[in-house]
């Protein structure tokens, strides 16, 4: 399959592919990361990249968690690192570190003029996962990819359940049942989550959810080859 296909890319990068466990960033895989979005700025004619918060927002969290119970003021938190993040990844990537997009209006505005953005989450009650099949939808894109820290979608949470299997496809519908225990609590969007479901039910964007661990990945799925969970719509 042609690059021509998939002009208008979004990809969410899960927070945790950043940093490791402890917060530090994960300088060998960032290494390896920015070449690939190079790459794929050349190939595509629109690329939206939505980077999550990752272990970094957790910490913040958790730290403010011993004072306040408030889960907008925490989600805030967990906003604001996936802009510092957004800022990170434009500036090792080259991109002109202009305003971090804070809205779906904010994004519709700049890719009038701009071929890559760069952004996080918009504002609280809502995923960075949510932000990108929003995006998605608003600009009609080809293909969203969703890169994660596992293979794909699973029947049950992988890290949990060694024995879980990969789905290769997959509908909407039994998302739905996979995902409809998923808390909404700040910092604790799991993989996928009722909202974001609800956009790509209705908009219908092809959708594909790989490791990013590999950041190779990400240009087999833009190619069209068989990798991680393709979301049927
Ligand atoms: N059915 C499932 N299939 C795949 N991953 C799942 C599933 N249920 C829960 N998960 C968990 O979701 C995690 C990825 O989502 P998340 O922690 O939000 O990371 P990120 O948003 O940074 O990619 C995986 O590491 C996995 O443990
Ligand atoms: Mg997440």
């Amino acid at each position: 399959m042609s690059y021509k296909k998939n002009d208008k890319v979004v990809l969410k990068l899960g927070g945790h592919l950043l940093s490791n466990a402890t917060g530090n960033f994960n300088i060998e895989y960032l290494k390896k990361l920015t070449p690939i979005i190079e790459y794929l700025k050349k190939s595509v004619e629109k690329l939206i990249i939505v980077v999550g918060g990752g272990q970094i927002a957790r910490q913040y969290i958790n730290t403010a968690y011993f004072f306040s119970r408030n889960n907008s003021s925490l989600d805030l938190l967990g906003i604001k690192v996936s802009h510092l993040n957004a800022l990170l990844l434009s500036i090792i990537t080259n991109n002109p570190p202009t305003s971090i997009p804070e809205n779906l209006q904010d994004v519709i505005n700049q890719t009038s003029y701009r071929n890559i953005i760069i952004t996080g989450g918009f504002q609280p009650g809502q995923s960075t996962t949510t932000v990108s099949a929003l995006i998605a939808e608003a600009i009609s894109a080809d293909l969203l990819i969703i890169a994660t820290d596992v293979d794909g979608i699973y029947e049950k949470d992988p890290k949990k359940y060694p024995d879980a299997k990969l789905l290769t496809e997959t509908t909407i519908d039994t998302l739905k049942k996979i995902f409809d225990k998923s808390i909404i609590e700040a910092g604790e969007y799991k993989l996928l989550d009722p909202y974001t479901l609800k956009i790509l039910e209705r908009s219908k964007i092809k959708t594909i959810i790989i490791n990013g661990k590999n950041p190779g990945n990400i240009i087999k799925a833009i190619k069209g080859e068989k990798i991680g969970t393709l979301i049927k719509t």
